[in-house]
């Protein structure tokens, strides 16, 4: 049982990264977080972090050639602009979940288009790094 976790650019950079919008978690600490969980779960988390849009189109698509069961997704700033990742996600048509750290409806207008939103089963935003740990649980509930 393989899910995959996405995340797009200058998520590498957490914990430095304005702090005040994104938390003092950094990238290491959330990687672990969520291998922990995973393992609670009796899952396998593979986590990936690029800031290039064709890499996460390839990861997707390695999430479906490796038989995952779900995908975790923050494209982060592609989220607003990116066809392609839409389109990879529903090329491979996997259970798919986007988080978003931030309240991404109460920043600023272009964060609320979501490119990628007509493609997942849920949104979680705004409940910070924990967010993904809701987004795993529901997938593994939507597993069973
Ligand atoms: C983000 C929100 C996006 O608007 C932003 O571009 C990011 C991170 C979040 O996790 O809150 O890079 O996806």
């Amino acid at each position: 049982m393989k899910i995959y976790v996405i995340n797009g650019p200058s998520l590498n950079m957490l914990g430095v990264r304005e702090p005040d919008i994104y938390g003092k978690t950094t990238y290491e600490e959330l990687v672990s977080l969520i291998e922990e969980h995973c393992a609670m779960r009796g899952v396998e988390a593979v986590i990936y972090q690029s800031n290039h849009e064709g890499d996460l189109v390839d990861k997707i698509q390695e999430a479906y050639f490796e038989g995952a069961f779900g995908i975790v997704i923050n494209p982060a700033a592609y989220t607003h602009t990116s066809i392609a990742l839409l389109d990879a996600l529903k090329a491979v048509s996997l259970p798919a979940v986007e988080v978003h750290i931030s309240d991404v409806d109460a920043r600023e207008e272009f964060r609320r288009v979501s490119y990628v939103r007509a493609a997942v089963k849920k949104t979680v935003s705004g409940k910070g790094v924990k967010g993904y740990l809701e987004a795993i649980d529901y997938l593994c509930e939507a597993a069973k």
